[in-house]
């Protein structure tokens, strides 16, 4: 606990300071910069060598910060009271007095915001003056990072600290809800679809659009291992490391367990920690059995899709 004190006192110096850090969630680890400050989120983008128009995430310890930046309607209160703290983030109007730095927002109306349940970045929020704007900590394109070596793997000495929350436990990023107009998912995430339309009775289905990209870094390749992944597999390749969900009577050195007791949320917590451990073990190409498209089911098949582009 002291241990943890003098490391967010640490990240209060950095932040402070116009540096990025790395931060834990529960979703995945975010590259975390001061959102108020145009000089902190430009490092960002450079550092993830993330397009400029791809806006992001700002992160908030409570509703009256978040007040300050953008209009609160109904559909948001319903959803922030069933989820919040949680791994959900709201695309919202801005507020024209508010000081988010327009590389945040890509000088747009409307900014995306969430609450952390993460005991440690949620302390450090409530130490800060300023919210926390972060994407996933990996460079553009790539895997996100579920714990401090992952960040580590992808930054190195280019970032000078990381808080090390341990691996997050959901491990998928956030569901993303647009409630400008009528509620939209635009990013499955680690909130089930269903838990959401629960909320919207009267919205039988909400659309998740895939033709039309709505959110930028959403782009067909992402989340990508840098090698080929197969999906739908029934028999793997000899040399190809397999993915599975489900246990199977004989198991090779080449299996890979997401879960073994065919548990999608489980799995989903797994995927990127297993698809980072392949590309480490230097297997050349990957194959997925077939993974049911229902609950967190939909959430993996959506990024292992845009990771075997
Ligand atoms: O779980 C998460 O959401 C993680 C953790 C660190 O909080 N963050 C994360 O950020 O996944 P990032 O930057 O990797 O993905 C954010 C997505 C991007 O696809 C971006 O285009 C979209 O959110 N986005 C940001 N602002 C938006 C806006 N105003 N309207 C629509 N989409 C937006
Ligand atoms: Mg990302």
């Amino acid at each position: 606990m002291k241990n943890n004190l003098s490391n967010i006192k640490k990240a209060i110096k950095y932040l402070n300071n116009n540096e990025c850090i790395g931060i834990p969630t529960e979703t995945v680890y975010g590259l975390a910069a001061n959102a108020y400050s145009d000089k902190a989120t430009q490092k960002i983008f450079t550092l993830k060598k993330r397009p400029k128009k791809n806006p992001l995430i700002v992160h908030y310890h409570s509703l009256n910060d978040l007040k300050k930046d953008c209009f609160l309607d109904l559909n948001f209160f319903k959803l922030y009271k069933s989820f919040c703290p949680g791994p959900i983030s709201f695309v919202l109007k801005l507020k024209c007095n508010s000081r988010i730095s327009k590389n945040v927002t890509n000088k747009k109306e409307t900014i995306a915001v969430r609450f952390p349940n993460h005991r440690l970045t949620r302390s450090l929020l409530k130490f800060l003056k300023y919210p926390l704007a972060a994407p996933s900590a990996n460079l553009s394109k790539q895997i996100s990072p579920v714990s401090k070596n992952d960040v580590n793997d992808e930054f190195g000495n280019k970032i000078k600290f990381i808080l090390d929350g341990g691996q997050s436990k959901i491990g998928v990023e956030s569901t993303i809800v647009s409630l400008i107009g009528k509620p939209r998912i635009l990013r499955l995430g680690g909130i089930e679809r269903n838990s959401i339309e629960k909320i919207f009775r009267k919205i039988k289905k909400l659309k998740h659009i895939k033709k039309n990209i709505v959110v930028p870094g959403q782009g067909k390749v992402h989340y990508s291992p840098g090698i080929p992944i197969r999906l739908n597999i029934k028999k793997p390749k000899k040399q190809e490391a397999y993915i599975l969900i489900k246990k199977r009577k004989f198991s090779t050195k080449n299996f890979y367990y997401l879960s073994k007791k065919n548990n999608l949320k489980e799995a989903a917590k797994n995927l990127y920690k297993t698809l980072r451990k392949i590309k480490k073990n230097k297997f050349k190409s990957i194959a997925v059995e077939k993974i049911p498209n229902t609950g967190f089911g939909e959430t993996i098949n959506d990024r292992l899709i845009r990771a075997s582009k």
